[in-house]
């Protein structure tokens, strides 16, 4: 832990590494969080190459950054050059937040946690009991489920476009909650009685905006419909759950509350989310 006397006396070393990471909104977002609490301090964008990641890490410790952000492709590989990796981001697999502590580095993964305060903050405030259908078993997938998992759902279903990757998930979990996988195909039935169903996919992303991972008949009117992209701010996909008058949520929140956590880490402070949020809106507006 850093006390605020610490860390209001040196400014403070903050970035994120990836490949590639010109667009990332990272450096915008966490800025305006450190000149809304008059902080000192610069998070910079970081472009690592794969080949060049160790040096990278090594140099968090020379250079003495308080902490970075992970992004593609690294959020695997950088796991077996840390010191510490947290429990959640041992069984996500994935680390996207590292917090350095006197040269020790500890690998967080904040994208789960922060999508789920973000869904129960705008949409669901409890997700006990609820049916959840998630569509995709990738990366962010499994951050995600991992998360909602903690939240003691009545059932997650998983929807892959290869069966055997949702099917191995649900199976690799069974043990924290119930868990079944199937192929996108034969989703429907299960569907047709969720309470929430999310898109982790990156189908319907910039520049692929038309389109969609779920035929929209299938949507159940009324229900809480989740999409974790963010760019564009409404997929077609949420646009059709709109016309079926589902609640919708977008990725925005997630991707606000991820970088409130790792803020929160690095800090011990409590992030200024809605500057973040502001700060990010604008950058995508403009
Ligand atoms: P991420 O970290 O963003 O989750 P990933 O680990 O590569 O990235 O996973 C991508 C997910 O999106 C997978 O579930 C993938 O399905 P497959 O396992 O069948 O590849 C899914 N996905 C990507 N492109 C897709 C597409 N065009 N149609 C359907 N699913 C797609």
């Amino acid at each position: 832990m850093v006390t605020e006397k610490k860390l209001r006396s040196a400014p403070l070393l903050l970035g994120v590494m990836g490949d590639p990471i010109a667009h990332s909104k990272s450096p915008v977002m966490h800025e305006a969080a450190l000149r809304a609490l008059s902080l000192q301090g610069s998070y910079v964008p970081l472009h690592v190459k794969r080949e060049r990641l160790a040096q990278a890490v090594e140099g968090i410790r020379a250079m003495g950054f308080r902490g970075v952000n992970v992004t593609v492709p690294h959020k695997v590989e950088v796991m077996s050059l840390l010191d510490d990796i947290d429990d959640g981001a041992r069984r996500i697999g994935a680390v996207n937040t590292i917090v350095n502590q006197d040269g020790h580095l500890t690998g967080y993964n904040t994208d789960g946690i922060g999508y789920v305060r973000s869904l129960k903050e705008e949409v669901v405030f409890d997700l006990k009991g609820k049916t959840v259908i998630v569509l995709g078993a990738g990366g962010a997938a499994r951050g995600i489920i991992y998360a909602l998992l903690q939240e003691a759902p009545g059932q997650i279903v998983i929807a892959n476009r290869t069966a055997d990757k949702a099917v191995n998930l649900a199976r690799e979990w069974s043990g924290l909650g119930n868990l079944s996988g199937c192929a996108v195909a034969d989703v429907r039935q299960a569907v047709s009685r969720a309470d929430v169903l999310i898109n982790t996919t990156s189908v319907g992303m910039h520049p692929d905006i038309h389109s969609t991972p779920l035929e929209s008949s299938w949507i159940p009117e009324g229900i809480v419909v989740s999409d974790l992209i963010y760019n564009p701010l409404e997929t077609v996909f949420l646009r059709q759950a709109k016309e079926r008058g589902c609640q919708i949520h977008g990725g925005l929140g997630m991707f606000i509350n991820q970088g409130a956590y790792a803020f929160e880490y690095w800090t011990g402070m409590s992030a200024p989310a809605e500057v973040m949020r502001e700060a990010v809106l604008h950058s995508l507006q403009n």
